[in-house]
């Protein structure tokens, strides 16, 4: 195969996507599957597979980054017994003012603010009133605030994805070892009603041996994209900036969770291919004439596609689009040597059970007899609560369960620094002319270990 330098590809541009990791990885020839060297383990690190704390009676929880995602997550955990919000912190100071008022509505006290600047998250972090800092804040802000989080001594859950570069997913998992701190990604997806049905029917063997799974971030929302909104300059920053598969996890989680990646298999290699840009800067050139918008370039095709082998051999396609018009779609895909689940709509064929070619598209009966027993109890109150159809309220509410019973969490930092792993490694197959990337086994070599199930105990 050619090397990317023989490709004419600018080594320096993949280097800067896949970060010193990696870039130190290239030199060793790393762009073989099964060429990787994973940087070892430091002295006082290990591992944080299974990791408990100590039960807590409530859960004292920071929050940093108040926008439309924050609030939101407030809204959720404002609803749970057992949490204090103690402390609140946006660079915009009527988004920490509004978040300190939404709190003592519901009868807390006013949580403390922090407003001045960039930096001052850090206060909120060293506070001793804080057990568990949430960060919902721009994607290139996430890893260096959990960093600093745990360098505090907190818990960190962080918005998706985690990391955007290689060196942060390795800073995360080395932070987590060393501080020896629950670190993890709020990906919200692997607590759907229909992904959790999924899981349990995975696990009880229903589609067989897995074998492939397809999974997707494809929302269209061009139109938002190219406004004024800070929320939307930093995301259009991002596709001006870099061409792959910009938000993995949502569609990749609960499919890493149906293959027990991290309990008996792990991503071993991925190659990603983007489509040309067209659908963004058609809108853009629709804006008025003179409008400093239409300067802007846009890096990122319209349509990503990833594909990722694992270490049995298994496939995973994960796309992401965010500009063609289209209806949302997930995709959320399984297939295994019985039979097939499909989502949007979902729809199910069982070898020996599904008469014909057609799918099952009859949810109900499958719902009755393998729904999980957390959607069954908490149905009503997650409807109520809201988040994204009540996934929001459910992780939520069992990140919280957890942490108070003192068990160890659903997900862990190798999640979370694997699944957002495809955000810098597409960027650097895509820049290699789709070549293959090695992804780093995160656990060191601890990815067959089992793993408690994802609230399997609910
Ligand atoms: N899981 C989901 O379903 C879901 C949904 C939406 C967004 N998200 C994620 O949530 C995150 C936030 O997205 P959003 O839509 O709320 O964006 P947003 O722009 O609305 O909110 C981000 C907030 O962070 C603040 N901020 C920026 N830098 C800061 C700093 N240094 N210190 C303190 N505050 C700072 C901004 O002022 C802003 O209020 C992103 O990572 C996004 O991917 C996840």
């Amino acid at each position: 195969m050619a090397t990317a330098d023989e490709q004419g590809i600018s080594r320096r541009g993949m280097i800067r996507a896949m970060g010193v990791c990696a870039a130190a990885a290239l030199g060793a020839g790393a762009a073989e599957p099964g060429g990787q060297r994973d940087p070892a383990r430091r002295p006082g690190q290990s591992s944080v597979l299974g990791l408990a704390h100590p039960p807590m009676d409530r859960v004292r929880i920071g929050m940093i980054g108040m926008g439309g995602r924050g609030m939101s997550l407030l809204r959720n955990l404002l609803d749970l017994d057992g949490v204090a919000i103690t402390a609140v912190c946006d660079i915009v100071a009527q988004r920490t003012a509004a978040a300190q008022a939404r709190v003592a509505e519901k009868g807390q006290p006013a949580p403390a603010g922090y407003s001045a600047g960039e930096t001052d998250f850090e206060r909120l972090c060293q506070r001793d009133d804080v057990d568990l800092v949430y960060v919902a804040t721009p994607w290139e802000c996430h890893a260096a605030m959990a960093v600093e989080a745990m360098n505090a001594g907190r818990h960190v859950a962080i918005e998706v994805p985690a990391a955007i570069t290689l060196q942060e997913c390795w800073d995360l998992v080395d932070t987590a070892e060393r501080t020896q701190r629950h670190c993890i990604m709020l990906e919200n997806c692997c607590y759907g009603e229909i992904e959790m049905l999924v899981l349990n029917m995975v696990r009880q063997g229903m589609f067989g041996e897995v074998t492939h799974g397809e999974a997707g971030y494809l929302h269209p929302f061009a139109e938002g994209l190219i406004g004024t909104a800070d929320s939307a300059v930093w995301r259009r920053r991002h596709l001006q900036e870099s061409d792959g598969n910009l938000y993995p996890t949502h569609g990749l989680g609960p499919v890493a969770m149906y293959m027990d990646v991290h309990g008996g298999d792990r991503f071993s290699t991925l190659v990603s291919m983007s489509s040309c840009e067209r659908s963004l800067s058609l809108v853009r050139d629709q804006l008025p004439a003179g409008d400093p918008r239409h300067q802007e370039a846009y890096a990122c095709g319209d349509v990503n596609t990833t594909l990722i082998k694992t270490a049995l051999g298994r496939s995973i396609m994960v796309q992401f689009d965010i500009v063609t018009p289209r209806p949302y779609d997930r995709i959320n895909m399984v297939c295994g040597t019985q039979g097939t689940f499909r989502d949007y709509p979902p729809r199910i064929f069982l070898k020996g059970k599904t008469p014909g070619h057609a799918w099952d598209t009859d949810l109900e009966p499958y719902f009755q007899e393998h729904g999980h027993p957390l959607w069954k109890k908490l149905k009503s109150q997650a409807i109520e609560s809201g988040g994204h159809g009540g996934m929001d309220f459910l992780m939520n509410w069992r990140l919280i369960q957890c942490l108070r019973a003192g068990r160890p969490l659903d997900m862990t930092v190798y999640d979370a620094a694997a699944w957002s792993s495809v955000f810098p490694l597409s960027i650097a197959s895509v820049a290699g002319g789709s070549m293959p990337v090695p992804v780093p086994d995160f656990t060191r070599g601890q990815w067959n270990e089992p793993r408690p199930l994802l609230a399997q105990d609910a």
